[in-house]
């Protein structure tokens, strides 16, 4: 496994988000010494499962799981520090020690207040049908903020206490009169947010740091770095199917200004897909399943959010989305997750092209919900198998009709798929 890595890598989702990341990062973590979060928020949400014990963080990177590893909070991502440290509280309390010696935090980071809570979910509401179905984390609000600049408040805010006070007395004064006209909401009392966010930023301060200059020095002493994707490509803000999407630019293209690196120093992309397809909240989904397909796939992949517990929606594996994301973010290697679920399934479909209503076959996936609206996909059939695959930990122990699923996705997709994971432990996870 040491040789899997060679320099600098980036974990990545290639379809809707929960393939698996969080349990390839913990795997290769093995063989690095600085694990980073660089996009997204508490939207997230990975789970590693190390010795039948389930784990899940949605802000700190799954580097914490393991002894050694520097875990970084990026300046592309938005903290809520409400959620970070419950995190840290609720892995102290199962033995599990985040301090300022193995977590840094970006002080560029935006930091989630609660006027973005309030407005994500008062929007959702709004919009009721015609939602984007977000998971009402702030997410959306925090990004826009950070773009308009005067309304922003980052991490290294939270210090200057006096500020701080003046700030927030000023965007909540502005959010109030703004909510109450749009939504009818109740005001915010901006004092007791001052005192929350001031305790916050005392207790954070010792986790701030420039954590450009970390990375560059990691990179310079040939310290390995395993960047960790949340979301996916196809979620992502420019590129994914917009605008059901987040609101960062979570594919690969968004590591170097998320993380605050050269584009150089990273060389290998390595990205996740599950077996099949799923999907949380709305947007296009051509290969979904919306049937007893789906439930089978759902009960046996429980395949309800990490971070929200909705049903997630599932369906067949799609391979002209994947190849789009790999093509988009240059991936060097495929994992493909999950595949122990799709047993028991007498054939399976594979997606590999989409038919329009004019009967004309689109020649690529494209990032827009109106033209994947009404496309037909277009399937091709494989066989399925019965054993249990759980327990195999070598390729060749696959059944031929898994081993064959594997090899006719690699072809579809154009990119070696080098680790298949037949169950969420380390050890349900097989080198090609
Ligand atoms: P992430 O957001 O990409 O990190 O993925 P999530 O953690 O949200 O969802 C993936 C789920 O699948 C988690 O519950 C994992 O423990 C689980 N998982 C990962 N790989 C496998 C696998 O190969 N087989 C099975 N059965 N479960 C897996
Ligand atoms: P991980 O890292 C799956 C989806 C939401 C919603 C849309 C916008 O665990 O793979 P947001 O709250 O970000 O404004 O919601 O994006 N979404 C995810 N779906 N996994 C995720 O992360 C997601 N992060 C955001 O469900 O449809
Ligand atoms: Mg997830």
């Amino acid at each position: 496994m040491k040789q899997f890595l060679e320099g600098n890598a980036c974990v990545l989702g290639l379809q809707w988000g929960d393939e698996g990341k969080g349990k390839i990062v913990d795997f290769l973590g093995e063989s690095a010494q600085l694990v980073v979060r660089y996009c997204g928020g508490a939207n997230a949400g990975h789970s590693v499962s190390i010795g039948g014990r389930k784990l899940s963080t949605h802000l700190l990177p799954v580097g914490v799981f393991r002894p050694g590893i520097l875990n970084i909070i990026g300046n592309g991502v938005v903290l809520d520090p409400e959620v970070l440290f419950r995190e840290i509280d609720t892995l102290a309390a199962a033995g599990i020690a985040i301090t300022p010696d193995n977590l840094k935090v970006s002080y560029k980071t935006h930091v989630v207040m609660p006027w973005h809570k309030q407005e994500d979910a008062a929007r959702e509401t709004a919009a009721g049908a015609g939602g984007i179905g977000t998971t009402k984390r702030g997410i959306g609000p925090c990004y826009a903020d950070k773009m308009h600049r005067s309304t922003a408040i980052r991490v290294a805010d939270l210090a200057n206490e006096e500020k701080l006070r003046e700030r927030i007395n000023h965007i909540a004064t502005e959010r109030n009169k703004l909510f109450a006209a749009l939504y009818n909401a109740p005001p915010l009392d901006p004092k007791p947010i001052f005192e929350q966010y001031r305790d916050f930023g005392r207790r954070l301060a010792p986790f701030v740091a420039d954590t450009t200059a970390i990375l560059l020095a990691a990179i310079k002493s040939g310290k390995r770095i395993l960047y960790e994707g949340a979301h996916a490509v196809l979620l992502d803000v420019d590129h994914g199917t917009y605008p059901y999407v987040t609101s960062s630019n979570c594919s690969a293209l968004g590591l170097f200004t998320g993380a605050g690196v050269p584009p150089r120093s990273v060389q290998q992309f390595i990205g996740i897909m599950k077996a099949y397809s799923t999907r949380v909240g709305g947007g296009p989904f051509p290969s979904e399943q919306n049937n007893d397909t789906g439930n089978y796939i759902r009960e046996r992949g429980h395949e309800y959010g990490t971070t929200t517990g909705r049903p997630r929606r599932c369906g067949w594996l799609d391979t002209v989305a994947v190849k789009y994301s790999v093509d988009l973010c240059g991936v060097t290697a495929v994992t493909m997750t999950l595949l122990d679920v799709l047993t028991g399934l007498d054939q399976l479909r594979i997606c590999t092209g989409y038919k329009q209503k004019n009967g004309q076959l689109l020649d690529g996936f494209r990032a827009d919900m109106d033209a994947l609206a009404d496309v037909e996909p277009v399937y091709e059939t494989l066989p399925g198998w019965q054993a249990d695959i759980s327990a195999c930990r070598r390729f060749e122990d696959l059944p031929p009709q898994a081993q064959a699923y594997v090899k006719r996705v690699e072809q579809l997709i154009g990119c070696p798929i080098r680790i298949v994971s037949v169950g969420p432990d380390r050890a349900a996870t097989l080198m090609r």
